[in-house]
């Protein structure tokens, strides 16, 4: 069998013999692409090198591309599994000309590289063009001799590429191979095209337009985009109809069989294929740092593991199982995709949480859905039970239509569908422009006018460079007055811009040691020009072409510099105390203070932050040095240092690591991270580092934010002020102070209360403790504080323990009740519903709390009696 790697590396090879430049894959997140859920073609990454909006790198490149089909507009999802060819996750190979050639090479490269390359058949290649592109017809014919019969004119969007509803686009020609007159199917524009026989393999894209605001502009230059899937070429070479059946999908099935201990029937391969295909996306989607969540990105990896899953479910397995698969796939990735192995913990443990939840979905569903059952008395099962099962609580609408087909309902497909196209339309809003950044059109374009701006800052803070241009609202100037708000671009700079977390310095611009500008911060646009923002200081023009003297805030940087190395030392300890599984998700690196977001499903303990610390403190206190060098991407990650997941960067990559000894066997604690930032040279220098915070972000995500240095010890002073302030003021010394504190507290509360009766005095009347059906229900009627019912239904919770109760207090003309569920029961029986049922009997309303807890009151003591029966009516 031919394998994928040696198709992938013969399309490499072949297109740099032919003068292309290799440009690794993009990440499959899109970089600064709000209209683009995934990365799902190889012209992706360079988006901005067709429109003109960048000045492209290379004339030629040739890439092979991770791509992901399962959301926007290319979505392939709910084919996946059922036909031969449709993958959620798949590599393009193809090759690009921005500007250089174009139809007349892209057509011969394609033509070459299968017939002489991969010795295809002539006989078996068909080709589609573009209705109206007689340019194209008018080549193949030329290169291939083929004649009108093999080269069809099709005038739909089929050979109309477009990237999504805006971007660059063009007609194409497809290239299509016939697998044999005993598959079913027709040629291109036929009424069976989409039968298995003629299979497109290839398709060139002659890049021409730019659709923009519903209009379709010319692009700047002529370009081409080509897209060759690896799996298809390589079930063709192979001569298998199905791309199932090539070696990295028979890897992979072979290895499912192996861990469910199942053999592949006819009846279940689709199980296998499934779960085959979706676990590349899984693992290469998580490897970018999405986590299954409940909107964007992460709701379409949360779909695709639970599709899985389902798989697995199918096959009447039910524990988790997916995750066994990460380590096949990134041994089989590592020398095309090497990035997947430093993640690879990371990936495991995020996928079986994600499997264990599902399944606890699923029996929790499956019961759900059994109580419906029971309650419906139509023929057509309710549309919104279905689609609430499927959308708040994850379970799957095949499984629901089973289990209700066997009871004999009927769904309301038509009425199924605009739930779920409104859901649709939601969750596309909440994708569009997420954590993009914005990019000011005219600034990102500098690079036409002014080269990469040469940075020196790592060395030195201060040096004279040549004033290069002046911007002010857009536009250019040739000087500057007084006051004036503007950006300035020199040739060479010590000013570290704003990237990885670390913001940008700020300092002056002196003229015969006058400061005469004052930089207030320092960003970079994506051709590495250094904007300089701030103002001009005194009544002196500023003009471009003279050469001025740059100088850095010192003290500023050096806070900053402190922090960023504490945020590395940070990292690393978190990954020792937490688990390695931790990831960077973002970070803040100023001079005030240093802010790291990291994955991690749970609170961290006041020990485990004590210990983080500690850990940080003794490595500055060791005094590591800090070293800074430039190695090979894969050389860096193969030795450990870590990447920001999702990140795409350069063959050369600076890495920086603190370490006790040179050799990082012989030492315990090494951090090395690939980092553009500014450092500490020894970790001496950081003072110091406290832990001030620690919050959650968003599902799975959590902050710390700390202290270093000198910032610290003013934190630290000003909490030895508060204290000796509390002292004064208490009239007491520092041992006594929680004493003190505790007495006056305790006193007031016995003030307060006065002669009143207190939770702590009333009994519970155990005797209402009830069994209804599977739920042990409780109700008491007293005589309270409504602010202390809550302290008492904690009371209850403790010595009783029930699953649904009821507090009713009478408490000067006033009544309270109080309604707790038990959590795991809040899907069945809701306190806030239940409460509000109740209010209308003490003649109150309003009231609320959350799904396990609800409080609300009313002045009518008439019908306080009956409230129990008609809650245990409601429950039965
Ligand atoms: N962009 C085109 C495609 O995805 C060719 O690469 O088919």
């Amino acid at each position: 069998m031919i394998k994928s790697e040696t198709i992938r590396n013969a399309f490499i090879n072949f297109f740099k013999k032919n003068g292309h430049i290799q440009i690794s894959s993009a990440p499959i997140v899109p970089e600064n692409d709000p209209s683009l859920l995934f990365t799902n073609a190889g012209m992706v990454q360079f988006k901005k090198w067709f429109t003109g909006e960048e000045k492209p790198q290379h004339l030629n490149v040739v890439s092979s591309q991770k791509c992901i089909r399962a959301g926007g507009k290319h979505n392939d999802l709910d084919n996946v599994g059922f036909t031969p060819r449709h993958h959620t996750f798949f590599e393009m190979l193809g090759n690009f000309s921005f500007g250089s050639y174009f139809k007349e090479k892209a057509i011969l490269f394609a033509w070459e590289f299968l017939i002489k390359e991969m010795n295809l058949k002539k006989e078996k290649i068909y080709i589609s063009i573009y209705n109206e592109d007689s340019e194209s017809e008018e080549m193949w014919r030329k290169i291939s001799g083929f004649s009108n019969s093999k080269i069809i004119k099709i005038s739909s969007s089929d050979n109309f590429w477009s990237m999504g509803d805006t971007g660059p686009c063009g007609p194409c020609s497809e290239i299509f191979y016939d697998q044999g007159s005993e598959l079913d199917g027709g040629l291109p524009g036929s009424k069976n095209q989409d039968g298995p026989r003629f299979i497109e393999i290839w398709n060139l894209v002659f890049m021409q337009f730019n659709k923009k605001n519903e209009k379709i502009l010319n692009l700047p230059k002529k370009c081409v985009d080509t897209g060759m899937g690896l799996e298809r070429i390589t079930a063709v070479m192979n001569g298998k109809t199905n791309n199932f059946e090539i070696d990295i999908f028979k890897k992979i099935i072979g290895k499912i069989s192996t861990i469910t201990n199942t053999n592949i029937t006819k009846d279940n391969v689709h199980n296998f294929r499934i779960i085959a295909d979706h676990i590349r996306s899984i693992i290469f989607m998580i490897s970018e740092g999405i986590i299954p969540s409940n909107e964007g990105r992460g709701y379409v990896l949360r779909r695709i593991i639970r599709r899985a899953a389902k798989q697995m479910n199918n096959l009447n397995l039910h524990n988790p199982l997916l995750y066994k698969l990460v380590d096949i796939i990134c041994e089989e990735y590592k020398e095309t995709f090497f990035e997947l192995e430093s993640a690879k913990s990371f990936i495991k443990n995020a996928l079986y949480e994600e499997e264990k939840k599902f399944l606890i979905t699923l029996s929790e569903g499956s019961k759900l859905l059994e109580k419906e059952i029971k309650f419906c008395k139509k023929e057509i099962f309710p549309s919104e039970i279905i689609f609430k099962l499927y959308d708040t609580f994850g379970f799957p609408i095949d499984m629901t239509e089973q289990i209700i087909s066997k009871k004999n309902f009927k769904v309301n497909n038509e009425e199924l569908k605009k739930l779920f196209d409104n859901q649709k339309k939601i969750s596309k809003k909440t994708w569009v422009g997420s954590g993009d950044k914005k990019n000011d059109e005219f600034l990102s374009k500098i690079g036409d006018f002014c080269k990469t701006t040469k940075f020196v800052g790592y060395e030195s803070l201060f040096l004279k460079s040549k004033l290069l241009k002046v911007i002010k609202n857009n536009k250019f100037l040739d000087n500057l007055e007084n006051n004036e708000d503007c950006i300035l671009i020199f040739e060479k700079t010590p000013f570290f811009a704003e990237s990885g977390g670390q913001i940008g310095d700020s300092g002056y611009i002196l003229e015969n040691k006058d400061k005469i500008f004052q930089v207030i911060s320092t960003q970079k646009n994506e051709s590495g020009v250094f904007l300089h923002y701030g103002k001009v200081l005194r009544e002196k023009k500023i003009l471009t072409g003279k050469n001025y003297d740059l100088l850095v805030n010192v003290d500023k940087r050096k806070k900053i510099r402190n922090n960023h190395s504490a945020t590395h030392l940070l990292h690393e300890s978190l990954r020792k105390i937490v688990g390695e599984y931790v990831s960077q998700k973002g970070s803040l690196v100023s001079e005030e203070k240093l802010r790291f977001d990291f994955t991690c499903n749970r609170v961290l303990t006041e020990i485990e932050e004590q210990n983080i610390e500690k850990i940080v403190n003794d490595v500055i206190r060791e005094n590591y040095k800090v070293s800074v060098d430039m190695l090979p991407i894969k050389k860096a990650l193969d030795s450990g240092a870590i990447g920001l997941f999702g990140e795409k960067y350069p063959d050369i990559v600076r890495v920086v690591t603190i370490s006790k000894k040179k050799d990082p066997k012989e030492t315990d604690f090494v951090s090395a991270e690939l980092c553009g930032g500014t450092h500490v040279e020894y970790t001496g220098e950081i003072g110091s580092f406290k832990i001030i915070s620690q919050s959650a972000v968003s599902s799975g995500v959590r902050r710390i934010e700390a202290l270093t240095g000198e910032k610290l010890n003013a934190y630290l002073t000003n909490k030895i002020k508060l204290v000796e302030q509390i002292k004064q003021l208490l009239k007491t010394n520092e041992e006594n102070i929680f004493e003190k504190i505790k007495n006056l507290k305790d006193e007031n509360k016995s003030l307060k209360l006065d002669s009143k009766t207190t939770f702590d005095e009333i009994k519970i009347e155990k005797k209402n403790l009830e069994q209804l059906k599977k739920y042990k229900f409780f109700w008491q009627i007293i005589s309270i504080s409504p602010r202390e019912l809550k302290a008492f239904s904690d009371k209850i919770k403790l010595v009783l323990d029930p699953d649904i109760f009821l507090i009713i207090s009478k408490f000067e003309s006033k009544i309270s009740v109080l309604v707790c569920v038990k959590e795991s029961l809040t899907k069945f029986y809701n306190a806030v519903d239940l409460l509000k049922k109740i209010l209308p009997m003490v003649g109150g309303k309003g009231g609320g709390g959350k799904n396990n807890i609800a409080q609300g009151g009313g002045v009518d003591s008439s019908r306080i009696e009956e409230i129990p029966k008609f809650i245990k009516s409601l429950i039965q």
